[in-house]
């Protein structure tokens, strides 16, 4: 069984107390970089079923979910239908690249996605060419950890054990992003033990004609 066959078949029982309770921990830390009041553009990068963007799709200027797994779009869809800010795409980001009609994005963010792509720095540098000036990217992930917290990590698409906050460092220096934060923004407690979720924050250190960008975002908090 592959990644998204995986998924497609995960997608009508996606949501539960688990699933739900971690998103709304992850949009709460998200949140802390987005002061309120500025209607932003959201790409979310394996969406599944929209979960994480519930407290940001309504007053966005646009909200794209990206996901291979047209059954959790299916799901995304029923929850957004009526928004007319809100896209569904069901693309492979690593195979294929997004429209050039897309973007920019004052925020690219991803939830539990990232251990599932083969080279996860290429997809962050999609991220960075798909960001607005002053954008802010966020990684969710798991931290590193040991192999176990997937059951089946070959049938559930695992390509990853997490990643650590080195790992998003070196990448940063490898693309020209700057590493603004690192954080460990919630638990899952499984297997007798606690899996720590990993949230890095990310800007571009350039702007698109190389030069350092001295500016944070006004309306961002210092970081
Ligand atoms: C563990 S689920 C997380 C879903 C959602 N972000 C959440 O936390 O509830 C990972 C999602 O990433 C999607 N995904 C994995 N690789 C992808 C790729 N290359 N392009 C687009 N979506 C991908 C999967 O289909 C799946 O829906």
């Amino acid at each position: 069984m592959n990644k998204t066959n995986h998924f497609d078949t995960a997608a009508k029982t996606w949501d539960n107390e688990e699933t739900i309770q971690r998103n709304d921990a992850f949009a709460e830390a998200i949140k802390k970089y987005l002061p309120e009041g500025v209607a932003r553009s959201f790409l979310d990068f394996g969406c599944g079923t929209g979960l994480l963007g519930r407290p940001f799709a309504e007053n966005s200027k646009i909200f794209l979910g990206i996901d291979t797994a047209e059954g959790m779009l299916e799901q995304f869809n029923l929850r957004y239908g009526p928004w007319f800010q809100v896209k569904s795409l069901a693309i492979n980001l690593e195979k294929a690249e997004l429209d050039s009609s897309y973007g920019p994005f004052d925020v690219v963010m991803t939830a539990m996605a990232f251990h599932h792509l083969k080279e996860p720095i290429k997809m962050l540098d999609r991220f960075k060419r798909y960001l607005a000036a002053n954008g802010l990217i966020f990684i969710i992930d798991l931290d590193e950890e040991d192999g176990t917290f997937h059951p089946d990590n070959q049938g559930m698409g695992v390509q990853h054990f997490g990643f650590s906050k080195a790992q998003y460092e070196e990448w940063a220096n490898e693309l020209g992003l700057k590493l603004i934060a690192h954080e460990i923004v919630y638990h899952i407690n499984k297997n007798n033990r606690q899996y720590g979720i990993g949230m890095a924050v990310l800007k571009r250190f350039t702007d698109l004609k190389g030069h350092i960008e001295l500016s944070l975002d006004s309306a961002a908090p210092d970081y």
